[in-house]
């Protein structure tokens, strides 16, 4: 089959690697693309905001499938458009995608379906937002309720900044539209885990589980950003709670779309918080992670091209997914000044070097100049490796990064840690317990 993918970023190049790989799949087209997914697909410069020109490519190329990766084309109905043309889509719809790009309708649904999710009022109004903020104290959570990028949410330790954070959403223009209605949440405590889903009307796939990390520097300090890293499996995502996820949150926000006459046709991406009361939904997506995405193509043994095009048919019914056992783990090399103000067109030398060090590096924010590589986006680079352990997989994207020659390049140092810790636990307490029996530890 042909299959046309919208996007070129770091998610994008992993979904077009992958199905390059994917015996299904004959040739693949990305649109826009990057350097990076020129390798794996042909790349024609129609931009993934560009609803019209994507209508028009589809109507150009007939592809018999496409896969949507961002969410803004997909909260502007361009799914609806190319179905609407007889095109095979995997992406939801407009009235779907609603559960990423209105805070406040997911967060009703939630409400509806008895979804676990932090408590919640949404407010238009400034003087209300801040009674809220005030009569609930803090830590307390302001988010702008449309889409943001990953940056229009204030985890606030105090009720002045959260005072100041709905301020600046409601009555400033911070995030725009986006931030002129917000949702106030309750604070969450745990870990959290990045739980996804292929669906198609009824039928729900889980993919195994992954673990971004939002925070800019390591150990989680610093300003949110879109992702740093990413792993997958996630070893706090027991069985046990792998399968509350899916029954409790998965399959009832599904239901209660349905009950609403929404059907959802493509990624449901669960962020949930792993609270001593269960998993609670921070944010649902419409799409693949990214980076998570990154870590999960490297792990899927499956056919991609096959499983998409069974979901965009309504077709995913008694379909598995197979995957490598061993852990997969991505680094993001960003450019230095992100999430703030950053120079772009710094060259960036050393990539085959990297892959020759065995990872796989995709691309994100890069562009070809002169037949150079240069950074032209925060997210630069993902560079992901396979270990049977995280801290293996850790060691060898770190050691591949080593190769990278871009002094402008940012990346943490500490990818992972939380699943390693895990790790290093579980091997110390089966030493212990061989001690105990009089083995040799
Ligand atoms: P969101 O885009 O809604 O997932 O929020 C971005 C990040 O803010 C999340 O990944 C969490 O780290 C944090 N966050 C969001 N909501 C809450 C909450 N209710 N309690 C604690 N942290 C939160
Ligand atoms: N990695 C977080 C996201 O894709 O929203």
């Amino acid at each position: 089959m042909k299959v046309m993918v919208v996007g070129g970023g770091g998610r994008e190049h992993a979904l077009c690697w992958k199905l390059k790989r994917s015996p299904s799949v004959r040739e693949v087209v990305c649109a826009p693309g990057n350097p990076g997914i020129a390798r794996d697909a042909r790349c024609v410069d129609v931009s993934a905001s560009d609803i019209d020109g994507l209508a028009a490519l589809a109507r150009d190329e007939q592809p018999d499938l496409v896969v949507v990766g961002p969410e803004a084309p997909l909260v502007a109905g361009l799914a609806d458009r190319l179905r609407g043309e007889g095109i095979a889509v995997f992406g939801p719809g407009h009235e779907a995608a609603r559960l990423e790009g209105s805070k406040s309708f997911a967060k009703e649904l939630m409400r509806e379906a008895g979804v676990p999710t932090a408590r919640f009022v949404t407010h238009t109004e400034v003087d209300a937002a801040i009674a809220t903020i005030r009569d609930w104290g803090a830590p307390i959570v302001v988010k702008a309720s449309g889409l943001a990028a990953g940056k229009g949410v204030v985890v606030a330790r105090s009720a002045d900044e959260a005072e100041a954070a709905a301020r600046d959403m409601l009555a400033g223009n911070r995030f725009g539209e986006a931030g002129h209605e917000v949702v106030i949440e309750e604070f969450l405590e745990g870990e959290e885990a990045s739980c996804l889903f292929l669906v198609s009307g009824d039928a729900i796939l889980p993919l195994d589980s992954s673990q971004d990390h939002k925070a800019l520097e390591d150990s989680d300090r610093g300003p949110n950003t879109g992702g740093m890293g990413a792993y997958s499996p996630a070893p706090c995502v027991t069985p046990e709670i792998a399968d509350t996820v899916l029954e409790r949150i998965a399959r009832p926000t599904i239901a209660a779309l349905k009950a609403r006459g929404i059907e959802f046709v493509g990624t449901l991406y669960a962020g949930v918080m792993l609270t001593t009361e269960g998993p609670k939904v921070l944010e649902f997506n419409v799409r693949f992670g990214d980076p998570e995405c990154q870590p999960l193509m490297t792990r899927l043994a499956s056919d991609l091209g096959e499983v998409l095009l069974a979901a965009a048919r309504g077709q995913l019914d008694g379909i598995r997914l197979e995957w490598d056992p061993r852990a997969a783990l991505c680094v993001v090399a960003a450019s230095r000044g992100y999430p703030g103000a950053f120079e772009k067109g710094q060259e960036i030398r050393g990539l085959d070097e990297v892959e020759r060090a065995g990872a796989i590096v995709f691309h994100a924010g890069t562009a070809k100049r002169d037949g150079r590589i240069v950074n032209a986006g925060g997210r630069v680079l993902g560079v992901t490796a396979l270990g049977d352990t995280v801290a293996e997989a850790q060691a060898a994207a770190y050691a591949a990064l080593e190769k990278l020659d871009w002094p402008g390049g940012y990346w943490r140092r500490d990818i992972g840690w939380r699943a390693i810790a895990r790790e290093r636990l579980v091997q110390t307490r089966a030493a212990h317990e061989k001690a105990a029996r009089g083995e040799d530890a």
